[in-house]
């Protein structure tokens, strides 16, 4: 698709920014402010010129949105800066604990579909100890906050919710992460943080695969997803390490 043929698109139309900005108020305008996956969306502007943050540093992977975002701002007083980055992978662009505040709308969902691992730990790596990662998402909020704050230094400041959409304010502390266990926290419901615990102290070594199903989902899941099914999914493998069981969930779920 070329630049010419997008146009402004905005996920989470009913999350009105308004309700938002109260949670950003008391952070420092002045600081580096990040958005990764910007997209073709008004949060960055709105930053900018509603909430009045004077740097504005977007990202997309999508060099067509990027394109169309600068397009978009060329005749506007102030400018942000858009750029074309992998927002996993963006130490070029944004140095270690440079940002103030990463502001994240529905990137995190539609990484949670990826690497989400490893783009969460780029934000903790990106900001400052003391900075800000505000988190718009259509997941649950207990999950997010879970997921979040399980393995990496963040912890919750303040939340929206409103209907299906939640706004959360983490605030990055002080200590490091592994990312296997970012990973493992960020594994969306079939493992929660506390379950994975239970998984990891149960598992043991290999185990044969009917052991794996049985260990893996609950009756409920098992009523929608029969053993044949997990077996013909589960490729040639007959014995699994809870690490063959988490790359499964991470590729299925
Ligand atoms: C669900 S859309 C959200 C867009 C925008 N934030 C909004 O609120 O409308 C996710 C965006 O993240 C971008 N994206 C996905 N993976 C990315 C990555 N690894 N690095 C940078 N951007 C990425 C996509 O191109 C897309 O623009």
């Amino acid at each position: 698709m070329t630049s010419y043929e997008l146009r402004e698109f905005e996920w989470l139309p009913d999350l009105d920014l308004a309700t938002v900005e109260p949670l950003v108020a008391s952070i420092d305008r002045d600081g580096l402010c990040v958005v990764p996956g910007c997209g073709t969306s008004c949060v960055s502007a709105t930053l900018r010129d509603g909430w009045g943050f004077r740097r504005v540093l977007s990202l997309d992977s999508d060099a067509a949105a990027i394109d169309f975002m600068r397009a978009r701002q060329r005749d506007d007083a102030r400018r942000c800066d858009f750029v074309v980055a992998d927002a996993t992978d963006c130490a070029d662009v944004v140095a270690d604990g440079a940002a103030a505040l990463v502001v994240d709308k529905s990137t995190l969902d539609c990484l949670l579909c990826g690497d989400a691992a490893a783009y969460a730990c780029s934000v903790a790596r990106m900001l400052a100890v003391g900075g800000c990662f505000l988190v718009m998402s259509f997941h649950d909020a207990e999950f997010l906050k879970a997921a979040l704050c399980a393995a990496l230094p963040f912890c919750v400041e303040r939340e929206v919710v409103r209907e299906k959409d939640v706004a959360l304010l983490l605030r990055r502390t002080a200590g490091a992460w592994e990312p296997e266990a970012v990973a493992a926290a960020l594994l969306r419901p079939t493992v929660p943080p506390e379950r994975l615990a239970r998984l990891r102290a149960s598992w043991g070594g290999a185990r044969p695969l009917r052991e794996a199903y049985d260990l893996l989902f609950s009756d409920a899941l098992k009523a929608e997803y029969a053993f044949a099914d997990f077996e013909a999914d589960a490729g040639s493998a007959d014995r699994w390490s809870l690490d063959d069981a988490l790359a499964f969930l991470r590729r299925t779920q």
